[in-house]
């Protein structure tokens, strides 16, 4: 049985690559490891960060690895917070304060101005080292207020015209197969069905 490592922890994005890689592909993560290897991720954007962790895991079990990097890119705040979603205001901080504080940030903008997109690079490498990177995008805008109480992070203030609300007030089921990362996902799939 073939066997594709992600590098995360995180048992929903593990769940996600899993089923898109089926049932006859081994998956395993960092939790598989004797020991977690540090990993800075200091690129400029998501592909270069998704990279560096899938780099340092192929450079630790030499077979194919896959990993994400994600976030929201708000285009009134210079698509902040950007790589640094998941780090905005301290990685401790609860979303409402986050949510919040992005809401206040831009509240004398109107319509257009609000635009915002959920940004996903997902990368690949074979088991020779070769590597691909694939970009998925989801585009909305700010929300005027928080609305919902599905997803996670920033769903609660993202309008996504399509659901007429936002990524928070949909079912998650909706809600993912619309998002950036299924659409990255479904680009990585055509390859790796060649
Ligand atoms: P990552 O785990 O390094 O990719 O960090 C992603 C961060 O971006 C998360 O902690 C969230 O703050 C944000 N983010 C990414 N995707 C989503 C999404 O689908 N909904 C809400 N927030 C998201």
């Amino acid at each position: 049985m073939k066997t594709v490592w992600i590098a995360t922890g995180n048992p929903h994005k593990t769940e996600e690559f899993a089923a898109m890689l089926g049932d006859d592909v081994q998956v395993k993560t960092l939790k598989d490891l004797k020991e977690e290897p540090e990993i800075t991720e200091d690129g400029t954007s998501f592909e270069e960060n998704a990279l560096i962790k899938a780099r340092a895991l192929h450079a630790i079990v030499h077979e194919p690895v896959m990993s994400d990097d994600s976030g929201l890119e708000v285009d009134a705040l210079d698509k902040a917070p950007g790589i640094y979603s998941a780090r905005f205001m301290g990685e401790d901080t609860d979303y409402t304060a986050k949510n919040n504080a992005i809401l206040d940030a831009i509240k004398d903008k109107k319509g257009e101005e609000r635009s915002a997109r959920f940004v996903c690079a997902i990368a690949w490498i074979e088991e020779d080292g070769t590597e691909h990177v694939y970009r998925g995008t989801m585009e909305g805008y700010i929300n005027d207020s928080i609305k919902g109480d599905h997803g996670f992070g920033y769903d609660p203030i993202f309008y996504y015209s399509p659901f007429g609300t936002t990524s928070a007030d949909v079912d998650p089921e909706v809600k993912n197969s619309a998002s950036h990362r299924h659409n990255a996902l479904v680009q990585l799939e055509k390859d790796w069905s060649k």
